[in-house]
């Protein structure tokens, strides 16, 4: 079998990672007896400098007729004075809409080996696997109308039954293959659209007999997961509430270089660390590839169905990390080795 592999390194520590990325992937296809043949498009910072614009159209042709997108992180200072329009984050987000991607799928999976890297105590984090499903192209970063005059400025938090309807499936979905409980997180006490969004993931409910479905408010839901994380399973949120508990669930499993992503809609998925470009370690090999590595993995899980060779990769992460590797920025935590960016992604292949 022959995959087409879409990659966008980006910019910053973009490079480095993916570079660690596609060594495992190709250790893991020889292994698993596929092969990945990748081609790489221009996006964010670089992107401005070679072609002038953070998003050429080449890209989202070429992305959108490959299996699945492999990508790092985009940004740097370089390109932070220029207007909106033209800069490097405002790439992403155009990516993302003309990708449809309406899900973000973000684990977060605490390792038993880094139980103390957790600014949370180890006895309240150990065994933690959450699934954060958060809508990525509608609510209020997206509603019409918005304006800021100078004296008033307004946002538009809209949702569309059919919007909730396919977010809650894959929520379930997830579900069915997870421990089966849905908590639904809204605002529903004092939102319209929440009440919707309530009603309609009970709808949606029936369609899975099996699956627990429970609601919280959001502001609760951001105490519940620092007071007892363990107590989720999958959570399925909107936009905004989404970017805010997906940032805090990240924190009970410790560094930001772990931690994996996927985007998926009805076209191609996009798999990406939530972090960011790291100008700030950029070209020193000390960066965190694992985030990356894990995101391939999930790339392998739920775009291309080749389920062991992922396993091969989350395996070789644990077992990497219980033999004590650690690159900088875990080195205070059990560490046996310090290795760099290179040295732990050649560690993880073998
Ligand atoms: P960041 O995530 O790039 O970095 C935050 C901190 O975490 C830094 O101290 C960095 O050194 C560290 N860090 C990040 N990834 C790491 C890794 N793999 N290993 C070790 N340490 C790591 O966020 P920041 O600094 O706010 O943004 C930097 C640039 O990245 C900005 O231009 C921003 O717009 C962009 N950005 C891009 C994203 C994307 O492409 N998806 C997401 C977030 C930010
Ligand atoms: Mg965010």
């Amino acid at each position: 079998k022959k995959y087409n592999i879409s990659v966008i390194k980006g910019d910053g520590i973009g490079p480095e990672i993916i570079d660690e990325a596609i060594k495992v992937l190709d250790t893991v296809a020889g292994a698993c007896d596929f092969t990945l043949e990748y081609k790489e498009y221009l996006m964010g910072g670089i992107a401005i400098d070679e072609t002038g614009v953070p998003l050429p159209d080449e890209t989202v042709t070429g992305v959108l007729a490959s299996d699945a997108c492999l990508f790092g992180a985009i940004g740097g200072e370089k390109w932070d004075t220029l207007p909106r329009e033209l800069r490097p984050e405002t790439g992403l987000l155009n990516f993302r809409e003309k990708m449809g991607v309406y899900a973000n799928l973000r684990p977060a999976i605490v390792y038993d080996e880094l139980l103390n890297a957790s600014t949370l105590k180890p006895e309240v984090i150990k065994g933690c696997d959450i699934m954060v499903v958060r809508e990525l192209i509608g609510g209020i970063y997206f509603g019409k109308p918005r304006e800021n005059d100078g004296q008033k400025a307004f946002n538009t938090m809209v949702y569309t039954k059919d919007e909730i309807i396919r977010i809650g499936k894959q929520a379930f979905e997830f579900a069915m293959k997870r421990d089966k409980r849905v908590c639904s997180v809204d605002k529903a006490n004092v939102l319209e659209v929440s009440q919707l969004w309530r009603d309609t993931m009970e709808e949606v409910a029936k369609d899975y007999p099996e699956v627990e479905l429970s609601h919280m408010y959001v502001d609760n839901a951001a105490m519940q997961l620092v007071r007892n994380p363990k107590q989720f399973d999958v959570i399925v949120t909107g936009n905004i509430f989404g970017d805010i508990l997906s940032d805090t669930a990240s924190m009970v499993v410790g560094s930001i270089g772990l931690l994996p992503s996927a985007s998926t809609g009805d076209k191609t998925a996009i798999y990406e660390p939530i972090h960011g470009s790291a100008p700030d370690i950029a070209g020193q090999g000390i960066a965190n590839p694992i985030a990356t590595i894990e995101s391939a993995a999930m790339m392998l899980r739920y775009s291309l169905g080749e389920e062991k060779a992922a396993d091969m990769i989350s395996n070789a992460i644990k077992n990497v990390l219980k033999d004590g590797y650690r690159t900088k920025d875990l080195a205070a935590y059990d560490a046996k080795e310090v290795v760099t960016t290179a040295e732990m992604g050649d560690i993880i292949a073998n």
